[in-house]
């Protein structure tokens, strides 16, 4: 099945058991960085939730959000997963760290919230696909665009019928180079953000990046690339871009600078972010910032990440169905090797698919 067609059926895990739950659910959070504090105020803002229990590497941190979320800290994942009855757990560490974690999740057979991208590496996210085959569990990979009202309806605008068939595709993804400073080796431009835009155009152009030529820039010196291009063809004949960047200045207006757009035969779609809705103008310049994807409104977290989490404690209390397939955020990551893989040796790549080999059972091209 191409990533983006419909999964009504999101296979279930064994966690159901036959029963729905309709009381809170008891959930932990793992990492307690800068994503891992918003899940935790979601998570207790929420009335299908519970949260009971947080683990973070450092001490301090655990010990900062158990304050105002009476949650028990942890600096242990296992601990953490064998002292606490859980029924969902939400895994926020940076990608070089998801593969343990997540099989340890998989493999007690708890439905997980996986912070995107699956891994760092395809290799990484075919181990988790494995636990979480062995144990038939939940999990969602949380690509907040799934819920971000702008791209919902431009996939909906991007239907065959409406948009005919695909010929070019281009997705951007601009921010400053602070985010760069603050991220230091912890990942890389195309795993933290690359990411989103690999899922969202393969979700809405209904079909696989097959090949990938991709460049980079690296003039600030950060410990990451300022910037990577890459042309890309598809499985459906359609070509496209991305374009990364982290080398905008701190002036840039809400931080952010994203588009998508899809031409087909028939029609057009496309989404510009870069005015959120919201500008305020002062004696030294003007201002914006997120209206969509964690905005705090009246006292509380909105917008794609609090419809995320949402979305998947609904999941684990009615058996489903889930916004994205697992195997969709695997896919991503084969398509993200690709673009590391051409920028190191600078000539086209195909995206390998285990979809195409004996994994066939963990891509699912079913
Ligand atoms: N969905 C989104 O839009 C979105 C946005 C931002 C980040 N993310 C994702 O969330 C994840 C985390 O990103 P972040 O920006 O919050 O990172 P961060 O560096 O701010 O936080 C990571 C936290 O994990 C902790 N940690 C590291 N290793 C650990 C371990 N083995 N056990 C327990 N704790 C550990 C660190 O101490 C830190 O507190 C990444 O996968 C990132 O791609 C997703």
């Amino acid at each position: 099945m191409a990533p983006g067609a419909q999964r009504s059926t999101v296979a279930v895990g064994k966690w159901r058991k036959g029963k729905l739950m309709s009381r809170p659910l008891r959930v932990g959070v793992v990492g307690l960085g800068y994503i891992g504090e918003l899940h935790c105020r979601i998570l207790t803002q929420s009335a299908r939730a519970e949260l009971v229990a947080v683990t973070d590497i450092n001490e301090q941190r655990a010990q900062e959000i158990a304050g105002w979320t009476k949650a028990k800290a942890y600096t242990q994942v296992s601990e953490m997963l064998r002292n606490e009855d859980l029924d969902a757990v939400n895994v926020c560490l940076p990608d070089l760290h998801h593969v343990d974690v997540a099989r340890e999740v998989a493999t007690r057979g708890i439905p997980m919230l996986l912070e995107k991208p699956v891994a760092h590496t395809a290799e990484a996210a075919y181990r988790i696909g494995e636990a979480l085959l062995a144990s038939g569990s939940l999990c969602q990979i949380n690509h907040v665009l799934r819920s971000d009202p702008r791209y919902v309806l431009a996939h909906a605008q991007s239907e065959p019928g409406k948009l005919g068939e695909l010929i070019h595709v281009r997705a951007a993804r601009n921010s400053v180079g602070a985010l760069a400073r603050h991220l230091g080796k912890s990942t890389s431009i195309l795993f933290y953000l690359g990411v989103h835009d690999v899922d969202a155009v393969q979700w809405m152009a209904r079909s696989q990046i097959s090949s990938v030529f991709a460049r980079s820039v690296n003039k600030f010196g950060h410990a990451n690339e300022d910037a990577i291009f890459v042309s890309f063809t598809m499985e459906n004949g359609a070509i496209g871009t991305l374009e990364y960047s982290w080398a905008w200045p701190e002036g840039l207006l809400g931080g952010f600078n994203q588009q998508i757009e899809l031409v087909g035969t028939k029609g057009a779609a496309s989404v510009d972010t870069r005015m959120e809705g919201l500008r305020a103008v002062n004696q030294t310049g003007e201002m914006s910032e997120d209206t969509f994807l964690w905005p705090e409104v009246n006292g509380r977290i909105g917008g794609c990440l609090r419809d995320n989490i949402e979305n998947f404690l609904i999941a684990v209390q009615s058996g489903g169905p889930l916004l994205q397939d697992w195997r969709d955020g695997i896919s991503a990551v084969e398509v993200l090797d690709a673009i590391r893989q051409s920028v190191r040796e600078g000539r086209e790549v195909a995206v390998v698919r285990r979809s195409q080999g004996a994994g066939r059972e963990i891509n699912g091209n079913d």
